[in-house]
């Protein structure tokens, strides 16, 4: 047998180094969590040959000291805890001591650092640099002199060129440096504070500055995740028992095939946490398309102490104390705000109001909220909306239109005839309580002039417009003060029958209504005993059954929200879920479900012809109820072509 002996420190880094180093692409991540606890302002990046070759970090940090540069390389060595207690309430990225020797045993590693001259030191002092290197097994650190202004540079190059095994694993350049620009994504968006560059082979590929305004951090998602991302995402702002909840979320009708948009931070630090996940997720569940995955950027912030870090040698797990108190506030914070999305929300995107800066980087929407309230981004209303050709059903965006008023300023804007066609519709529409009234004017401040501008308002044009024509029996079409509306009429209302039937169980209040004929459903024996079993079920969602044979069951009565479905199938469909979830806390669990099956039955199906009135009626519906942007599976309800989109199909020049 062997003998017992001590690893080599090179070899015990190098094991060590399994853990955190894959790839380029984590030592980045490692590097600038470094340049970010040493409070840089500006961090800098150069990458070559996918950072197999070359990666340089250069930053403007506190910078170390010469005595301390040995150690810093050396494994157990960290300036950030010293005590137990430290490590539970850790606020610092790194901690373990650990990451600048582990890459330095499978690269070659070099560390260039300035401090700034301490205080009574002459000027001269600071340009004093001093870079450090390790060698040999026993990964011995040599010092030298050399000239950096303060801050720190890291330098590793020829990554795993002493670890043949693991270099057969990186893969092809590009490859390796989508990695990187992953993780320099999620670095950036970890401190809107920081100034950010990214090069690759000389080449710039990103390159941020500061942001401090929210204008300007939002200028940052959209350099780094595409401007249709924040253009139909929600901000997200909340606080509460401690817990404070900042981002954007994705409106369900953008939504991604994979996960690869979900950026979820930590007290500034990124994590895949499944806790998290699946509050978020369920956030969405009502909302979302089967199998498409919702996209943010999401930042929770809490006391250090509630949230163990030190669950994972890469930190990209946490764990914390109270983890239903985080589940049940992020589920309930997103919850809310998407289902606050419809048609006139004002709690849509807010973070662009007031200013019109990002128009021609990122919105190309002119239906930005801030029209309502900012003349300066009225100016900017004759950009078209996105959607036509989007792929990724981003035609709602950021479209949030107040009823009963107009934010286009002057008449050009104002299609001609609204006005009219409201009177002639008025009188057509059913309760739709819509008051005529003329145009009139109110002032604005111009955030930009600072003078009082007079806007036309149009006062009662609701955010849907009125209902010209269907389309096919399956569309409505609509003019509204924008333009043209449609909607796909199945879709919206099944949405409304849903969250109808969803309030109405909830307060055990399903208006069911007896049918003229009650009508004789055939079943199995077995169908017929679960129907009875479940009798109870079925009336609290307003269906009452009654079994007539073995073989046969009466339905009597139904909801009256349902009384266009197509009663045997309805009850049919409903027997199979209740049967299929069993016990009635399953039922209950699957509630959502069973009702949105019922509300799919009850919709309009297509081909139906409707009356003007009973089209405007959906289409006030739809204002009212919440999350009526898209159908109980995701798709959207309805999209706008605003004049000027009209306008370039037919390329009109204006
Ligand atoms: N860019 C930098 N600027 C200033 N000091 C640095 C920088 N990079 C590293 N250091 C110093 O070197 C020490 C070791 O860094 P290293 O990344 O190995 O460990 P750590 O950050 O303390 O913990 P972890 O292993 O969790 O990252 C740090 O504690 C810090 O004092
Ligand atoms: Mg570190």
């Amino acid at each position: 047998m062997k003998r017992i002996h001590l690893l080599s420190p090179r070899l015990a880094n190098q094991i060590a180094a399994g853990e955190v180093v894959e790839r380029p692409a984590n030592i980045i991540k490692e590097l600038v969590e470094n340049s970010l606890d040493a409070g840089s302002t500006r961090i800098e990046i150069d990458v070559e040959q996918g950072g197999i070759k070359l990666l340089r970090i250069r930053d403007d940090g506190q910078g170390i000291p010469k005595d301390d540069l040995p150690l810093a390389l050396s494994r157990h060595a960290t300036s950030k805890i010293s005590t137990l207690d430290d490590l539970e309430a850790v606020s610092s990225l790194g901690f373990r001591g650990e990451a600048l020797a582990s890459i330095s045993s499978v690269s070659r590693l070099t560390m260039t650092s300035a401090t700034a001259p301490k205080e009574g030191e002459p000027e001269g002092e600071s340009g004093q640099a001093w870079q450090v290197e390790v060698e040999g097994r026993e990964m011995a650190a040599s010092i030298k002199p050399a000239a950096h202004p303060k801050g720190t540079t890291l330098e590793v190059r020829d990554l795993f060129f002493n670890t043949p095994a693991r270099r057969k694993f990186l893969r092809t350049e590009k490859t390796e440096f989508s990695h990187v620009d992953e993780y320099f994504k999620r670095l950036a968006l970890s401190r809107y504070d920081v100034a950010f560059s990214l090069r690759h082979n000389q080449k710039v590929i990103h390159s941020l500055r500061p942001a401090t305004r929210g204008i300007d951090k939002e200028k940052r998602v959209a350099a780094l995740l595409g401007p249709k991302f924040i253009d139909a995402a929600l901000h997200i702002d909340s606080a509460a028992a401690g817990l404070e909840l900042t981002g954007w979320v994705g409106l369900p009708t953008f939504s991604r095939s994979q996960t690869d948009m979900q950026y979820f931070f930590v007290n500034g630090r990124i994590v895949r946490d499944r806790l998290v996940a699946h509050a978020i997720k369920q956030a969405y569940r009502d909302v979302l398309y089967h199998g498409r995955q919702p996209a943010f950027v999401l930042y929770l912030t809490l006391d250090p102490g509630l949230v163990d870090v030190n669950v994972h040698p890469t930190k990209h797990e946490v764990r914390f104390r109270d983890g239903r108190l985080v589940h049940d506030y992020l589920f309930r914070t997103l919850h809310k705000a998407l289902a606050d999305v419809r048609p006139d929300s004002q709690s849509s995107p807010t973070s662009l109001q007031g200013s019109g800066v990002l128009k021609d980087e990122v919105a190309s929407t002119g239906f930005s909220p801030s029209g309502l309230t900012s003349p300066a981004l009225m100016a900017n209303s004759q950009q078209p909306i996105t959607g036509v050709q989007a792929g990724e059903f981003s035609e709602q965006t950021r479209m949030s239109l107040l009823p009963h008023r107009n934010p286009m300023t002057g008449q050009a804007n104002n299609p001609a005839g609204v006005q009219e066609h409201l009177n002639a519709y008025q009188s057509l529409s059913q309760p739709l309580n819509i008051a005529s009234s003329m145009a009139t004017t109110e002032e604005h401040i111009d955030p930009e002039t600072g003078e009082v501008m007079t806007v036309a308002v149009e006062n009662d044009i609701p955010p849907l417009g009125f209902a010209i024509a269907q389309l096919h029996g399956i569309y409505i079409l609509a003019e509204n003060a924008y333009g043209l509306v449609v909607v796909d009429m199945h879709a919206a209302h099944e949405r409304i029958t849903y969250e109808r039937l969803k309030i109405a169980v909830d307060n055990q209040n399903v208006q069911s209504q007896p049918l003229l004929v009650p009508i004789t459903l055939s079943v199995s024996e077995g169908e017929a005993d679960a129907a009875e079993q479940h009798a109870d079920e079925f009336a609290r969602f307003g269906v009452l059954l009654q079994r007539a044979a073995p073989e046969s069951i009466m339905i009597r009565q139904i909801p009256v929200i349902l009384q266009q479905a197509e009663v045997e199938r309805l009850v049919t469909d409903m027997l199979a879920d209740l049967m299929q979830h069993g016990s009635s806390d399953r039922i209950q669990a699957h509630r959502n479900e069973i009702l949105g099956n019922m509300a799919c039955h009850g919709s309009v199906r297509a081909n139906r012809k409707l009356t003007v009135p009973e089209m405007n009626g959906l289409l006030r519906d739809m204002e009212d109820t919440e999350r009526s942007g898209q159908c109980n599976h995701g798709r959207p309800t309805w999209t706008q072509m605003s004049m000027s989109d009209l306008d370039k199909l037919f390329l009109r020049g204006r």
